[in-house]
């Protein structure tokens, strides 16, 4: 197995990087459209003409049809596609938890997905629904953890990922993720989040990330099983997703819904495309709502495509610019539900402190989710944990940034302001970071020309 994940720039808990498997290079973070190997409704050569450089397919499905299960053996899965990128491949555990059964067990699977080369293979992992009781979720666990030991001693298996499952316990996530990370895999999923993301459960999504992130390498990919939701993939790079999937731009495309900043749109009531993209530039609503059955679905499928490369694209650029943070609060502010998720993530903070950049050139503060940005909470851990005494300062109060030069009869280390984001700030760390650099809501514009410096702020 060669598997190399090389991280290039981080911001909040997010990474940019490389995923290489066998010669083949996935720029992360990454969405993989799903491709259903019996009836694509876009081919990976179409996907991969719109941006994207890998697919995930169902090795289930392959083996499960004896036309797709021949070709795949003999020529394998990239041929098979008609895309020689990047190739994941899931093992039918989705199908496990909708129909209650497989007709595979997990070695046949691992082994499938070996012989016909998939880049990335899945265990046969359980999810188990949100809320299940403790007693089956402990009792899947143990048979996901079984799969996972079972793969990983096969003579033969493809790199693997080795799903973190565990329903709505965070410590039972916890757990799964501690055990499988003594597992050598390629990526780390975190699986059984599909029913959370389809009734908005944003908060649990949250919960369930973090506790499993909190046990896994930092050193491997995680991909979030199942999130292809626009809304949902800033929030998850943030805490350290790498990898997505999508099949809601097919099935959304389906049932003639749009995506677009402003959520999902029905076709019915578009009156506009609040899209550039070379489809919304082409067509206008009337004409795609004119269109036959299947060349609408084509559309709105390619449209909704190019929508989650913007979405990730701007992730991605976001996490080298510094403002991943601001970013994933400005998405979420879309939906109350998704606000809510953000909202848990500031809350819980503390656990992203550890992979803050040491410095960045400005933090936007704008309410109390940004408080718990982690920057801030680092500062106020240090200048608790290793600054020293503050006592027998002159506390300085209600006045603006920057600071130093308002009490100019007193030397710095005399002083102290009241910061309403950071909690205190000793006169002479005003002018360094993250006091300096705040920008927030009442900001004295002489001082923020001054906080931006000679190159100015890139927004
Ligand atoms: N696709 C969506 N969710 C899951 C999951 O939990 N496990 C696997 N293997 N695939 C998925
Ligand atoms: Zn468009």
């Amino acid at each position: 197995m060669n598997v190399a994940f090389e991280v290039k720039d981080r911001d909040v808990a997010g990474r940019l990087g490389r995923l290489e498997v066998n010669g083949r290079r996935l720029k992360t973070p990454a969405l993989l459209p799903v491709v259903n190997p019996n009836k694509p409704t876009l081919k990976p050569r179409e996907i991969s003409k719109l941006g994207f450089d890998g697919v995930i397919t169902n090795a289930y499905i392959i083996r499960k049809h004896e036309h797709l299960r021949e070709q795949a053996l003999e020529e394998g899965v990239h041929e098979l596609l008609g895309f020689d990128g990047f190739v994941m491949t899931d093992s039918g555990s989705f199908q496990l938890a909708e129909y209650g059964d497989v007709e595979v067990s997990n070695e046949e699977i691992v082994r499938f997905q070996a012989k016909i080369g998939s880049d990335v293979g899945t265990i046969l992992d359980v999810p188990t629904p949100p809320d299940a009781p403790r007693s089956r979720v402990e009792r899947d666990l143990e048979t996901t953890l079984k799969r996972a030991r079972e793969a990983v001693e096969l003579d033969e298996h493809p790199p693997l990922a080795l799903t973190v499952q565990g329903s709505t316990y965070e410590d039972l996530r916890r757990l799964c993720a501690e055990k499988l990370a003594e597992l050598p895999a390629a990526v780390y999923p975190v699986g059984g989040v599909v029913p959370l993301l389809e009734e908005y459960r944003f908060v649990d999504v949250v919960r369930v990330v973090l506790a499993a992130k909190s046990s896994l390498p930092p050193h491997r990919p995680v991909h979030l099983f199942g999130c292809g939701h626009p809304l949902a993939i800033p929030l998850a790079v943030a805490m350290g997703c790498d990898l997505f999937d999508s099949a809601s731009y097919a099935i959304y495309a389906r049932s003639d819904r749009y995506m677009s900043v402003l959520g999902t749109l029905k076709l019915e009531e578009l009156e506009t495309f609040p899209c550039s993209c070379p489809v919304c530039t082409r067509h206008d609503p009337d004409d795609v709502r004119e269109m036959g059955p299947r060349e609408r679905t084509r559309v709105l499928a390619t449209h909704n495509l190019y929508e989650l490369r913007r979405v990730i694209e701007t992730t991605r650029q976001a996490i080298v610019s510094g403002e991943l943070w601001e970013l994933a609060e400005s998405v979420c502010r879309v939906h109350p539900r998704a606000w809510a998720g953000m909202a848990e993530l500031a809350r819980r903070g503390g656990e992203l402190e550890r992979w803050c950049p040491a410095v960045k050139r400005s933090v936007f503060v704008c309410d109390e989710v940004s408080k718990g940005r982690p920057e801030l909470r680092l500062y106020r851990r240090r200048l608790r944990d290793r600054f020293g005494e503050l006592s027998g300062r002159k506390v300085v109060k209600g006045i603006s940034r920057p600071y130093a030069e308002i009490v100019e009869w007193l030397e710095p280390w005399e002083l102290a302001f009241a910061d309403e984001w950071l909690g205190v700030v000793p006169g002479e760390l005003s002018w360094s970071y993250p006091c300096h650099c705040l920008v927030e809501p009442s900001g004295d514009d002489e001082g923020e020309d001054r906080r931006r410096g000679e190159e100015g702020r890139r927004r």
